[in-house]
């Protein structure tokens, strides 16, 4: 297993659109096993594979405390939504910079698992919040980018600044 790096925001790489996973393998598998070890040690609660520059539909997350109830999900789509929700979010890929991103209160989402088996979940509070969040990642998106221009430009100097001060 290893640790993966995790790309960071601005990074263009970021706004990559994941392919759709064609076949599930041990290659896949691995990467996933990678995925999550990279994912707790962060810690974080969710990771998409856009993130650690693998353009692939692969999410990994786990919102328990216990950190051990990890969820798997390839090819994820979302076939129901209801509810408006604005819920702090955080990013591993933008560190430190923490805002509210209105989304759907509740969803169902369909996958598959690291076996390749299909599965429905309806999610809702912070894991409905954590599987759109991870899933914008899987279209290039960021969740910053659901702000204002000018909110937007204060983050992208405050990374900046941040950046020039660990130099
Ligand atoms: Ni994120």
């Amino acid at each position: 297993m290893a640790i993966l790096k995790i790309l960071q925001y601005p990074d263009e790489r970021l706004h990559t659109v994941a392919e759709t996973v064609p076949e599930i393998t041990d290659k896949t598998r691995a990467l996933i096993r990678d995925m999550a070890e990279t994912m707790y040690a962060e810690p974080g609660i969710g990771l998409a594979a856009t993130q650690v520059d693998i353009h692939q539909r692969i999410i990994v997350i786990d919102t328990s405390e216990t950190h051990d109830r990890l969820l798997v999900f390839i090819n994820p789509e979302i076939t129901a939504n209801s509810g408006k929700s604005d819920c702090e979010e955080g990013c591993l890929s933008v560190p430190g910079i923490y805002g509210k991103v209105r989304r759907a209160e509740a969803i169902t989402v369909k996958a598959l698992d690291s076996d390749g088996k299909p599965f429905v979940l309806d999610a809702s509070g912070l894991l409905a919040v954590c599987l759109q969040h991870e899933m914008d990642h899987l279209m290039g998106k960021v969740f910053v980018e659901y702000w204002s221009k000018l909110k937007q430009s204060r983050v992208l100097a405050k990374l900046k600044k941040r950046k020039r001060n660990t130099l």
